[in-house]
């Protein structure tokens, strides 16, 4: 697995708004919005292209379009969701698929209760959103769901990581074709699973407690 967290002043500045328990829902939502769309400019550096060439008012110019197949993006629902915009905004072509994950607040397991992805991922690139990479148990999950079905290759995008939750997708995934770019790594998780210092559970600033 390869990591690249971003090194960013503007990615900072706007981690540290975000982190702030008195930053308001509306203003939450803007900021993880905007840092999506920040991390996705790293994340899809190795995005496929096909050369083409076009013709201006002046003369033919060597280019490129993406490539077919199609990226594909999953949102882990629920907080995946508040980062979806963002990463839309800069691959309004693609695909986009679905997996619900629930965390089992006392073992700290994760289990699947939704699955709307395609059947057959051959060759497809796969840009994974969940905004805390805290134990990593979610992120085992639907990658390996996404190499079951071929994908050529997955990006996870995160706003915070933790030490932890890197060290065990490491792990998991020794392959260069599995990626993590996450805004920073925090200093470690807590015996809740949380990371710390964190931003609290990411899904209740974004939506509200269930
Ligand atoms: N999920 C969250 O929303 N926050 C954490 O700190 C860890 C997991």
């Amino acid at each position: 697995m390869r990591t690249l967290v971003a090194d960013h002043p503007l990615v900072t500045h706007k981690l540290t708004h975000l982190r702030d328990v008195t930053t308001d829902r509306a203003t939450f939502r803007t900021l993880a919005d905007e840092l999506v769309t920040l991390l996705a400019y790293e994340a899809t550096r190795e995005i496929r292209v096909t050369d083409v060439t076009v013709t201006t008012p002046v003369a033919e110019a060597a280019g490129a379009r993406l490539a077919v197949p199609r990226p594909l993006i999953v949102p882990v629902l629920r907080a995946g969701i508040g980062m979806l915009d963002g990463m839309t905004r800069l691959l309004p072509m693609a695909d986009v698929g679905f997996v619900g994950m629930v965390r089992d607040e006392d073992s700290l397991q994760a289990s699947t209760y939704a699955d709307r992805l395609p059947a057959d991922l051959t060759g497809r690139e796969v840009f994974v959103l969940d905004p805390m990479l805290a134990t990593g148990g979610t992120l085992v999950t639907v990658i390996s769901m996404l190499a079951r079905r071929g994908a050529a290759s997955v990006t996870a995008i995160c706003l915070l990581a933790a030490p932890e939750g890197l060290a065990r997708l490491e792990e998991a995934f020794p392959s260069d074709e599995v990626r993590v770019v996450s805004g920073t790594v925090d200093e470690r998780l807590n015996s809740k699973g949380y990371i710390v210092p964190g931003l609290g559970d990411a899904g209740d600033r974004l939506f509200g407690a269930v």
